[in-house]
């Protein structure tokens, strides 16, 4: 029979790799507590709509990435494609909303999205990030970007770079984007079928295009920055002025606009030297003032961050070795079963990681197995100790070996340890 395979874009997360991701998470709820954010888990699953009204229609996360389904009752359902939309909701409709602003919220977990899967891009994948709904001060835009600076900072990652735009709002994006379609609208049969969708769409997404026929026109294509008005530039530069405070350098780059339609004005992502083509962004974020009102609830100005896990891991320095076993504890015989079952029991009460190997093979079997196992000791329990109510412990490295009461093995065990 053919077996059995993981679906195409997901991975096992094999315990070394998911050690190093818990990991990663921990230190980023850490540094972002230090902060002030707090934990909050939405569902997997959302309604649709909260995703096509949320992200956009316009954007390829909604037009072609969705894990879309109806349920038995008819609903149609999506499997999170991302975390920001969920939060918002989650704010609008319960008791967040009515504590003082901003309410700093930090979250992880798995997204999804049907994109072609490479390195470094999977149809399910892992995020952290943070929000900070209810306020629209430019400094939390760098306050968030702090988070994300220092979290990246603790992982010891260098080779980083931030990516900072402002793509304007609602009062001076009209301009902008009938700018782009003035400078496109002559050469529109010339681009590939891709980018005129896009223009037709919208037109900032043209942006993100990667398409050869259309590289050439961006080079002199308007920018963003040049067409903000003032209030988006008096907001950019106090974000701008707040990261220098936070001693954290930063590329203008006014061709990110990212691919979610809830932006307004300050966008960012931090690149890795590592990362390269269209999955180099580590995380991405930015400012989403309008977003709950598209949701149907009252404003709730926000900004916030999401980084892929998978990527960080990827770049980042190896943590710590993997925790291993302590000891392993053999029967040499079966009547020493019970005797080696109740010490391994004892010795994790003590707080040690131990092995039981208290099956009928071979003591031979036992301790070549408990070499390989990476342990520090093996204790074996057999007739002659039971007789002498003791038991033998050996270090694996060096073959050293003791005749121990059974209430010493934890101290020496942890002598040898260090
Ligand atoms: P995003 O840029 O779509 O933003 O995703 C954020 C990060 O998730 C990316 O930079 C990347 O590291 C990771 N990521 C995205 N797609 C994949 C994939 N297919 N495989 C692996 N990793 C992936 C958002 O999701 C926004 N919600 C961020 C945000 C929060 N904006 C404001 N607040």
């Amino acid at each position: 029979m053919t077996p059995i395979s993981r679906p195409r874009g997901t991975e096992d997360l094999l315990p070394d790799q998911l050690a190093a991701m818990n990991r990663a998470r921990d230190v980023a709820m850490r540094v972002a507590g230090g902060y002030g954010y707090r934990e909050i888990a939405t569902p997997i699953f959302e309604s649709t709509e909260l995703f096509i009204r949320g992200v956009g229609d316009t954007s390829d996360v909604v037009r072609r990435e969705m894990y879309t389904f109806s349920d038995r009752s008819g609903r149609s359902l999506t499997l999170r494609p991302e975390g920001t939309a969920p939060i918002l909701r989650a704010f609008g409709e319960s008791s967040l909303r009515e504590l003082p602003a901003p309410v700093r919220l930090s979250y992880a977990g798995p997204m999804f999205r049907y994109d072609r899967p490479g390195r470094g891009r999977y149809r399910q994948f892992h995020q952290f990030g943070v929000e900070a709904v209810g306020d629209a001060e430019a400094e939390l835009d760098a306050e968030v970007i702090a988070v994300a600076w220092d979290w990246l900072g603790e992982l010891g990652l260098g080779g980083i770079g931030l990516q900072l735009n402002s793509i304007g709002d609602a009062e001076c994006r009209p301009a902008y984007r009938q700018a782009l379609l003035d400078h496109f609208a002559p050469h529109l049969a010339q681009l590939p079928e891709l980018d005129q969708d896009r223009l037709r769409r919208n037109p900032l997404r043209i942006l993100d295009s990667k398409e050869a026929g259309t590289e050439e026109l961006m080079r002199t294509a308007p920018q963003t920055l040049d067409f903000l008005c003032d209030a988006c530039q008096e907001a950019f530069q106090r974000v701008q002025a707040a990261l220098r405070a936070y001693h954290i350098p930063f590329d203008l780059n006014p061709r990110m606009v990212r691919g979610l339609d809830y932006y307004v004005r300050t966008t960012f992502e931090v690149w890795h030297e590592d990362l390269v083509g269209a999955q180099n962004a580590l995380f991405g974020g930015g400012r989403y003032d309008g977003l709950s009102e598209l949701l149907g609830y009252p404003p709730a100005p926000g900004v916030g961050f999401a980084a892929g896990l998978e990527r960080v891991v990827m770049v980042a320095p190896p943590g710590p070795a993997p925790e291993r076993p302590q000891v392993v504890v053999c029967s040499a015989q079966p009547q020493a079963v019970p005797a080696a079952i109740n010490l391994s029991q004892r010795l994790r009460r003590d707080g040690l990681a131990v092995l039981s190997d208290v099956g009928a093979r071979s003591l031979k079997g036992k301790m070549r197995a408990a070499e390989r196992s990476g342990a520090v000791a093996v204790c074996l329990l057999g007739d002659d100790e039971i007789k002498a109510q003791r038991v033998t412990l050996r270090r694996l490295s060096t073959g050293e070996q003791l005749s121990l009461r059974v209430d010493e093995v934890s101290a020496q065990l942890r002598e040898w340890e260090y």
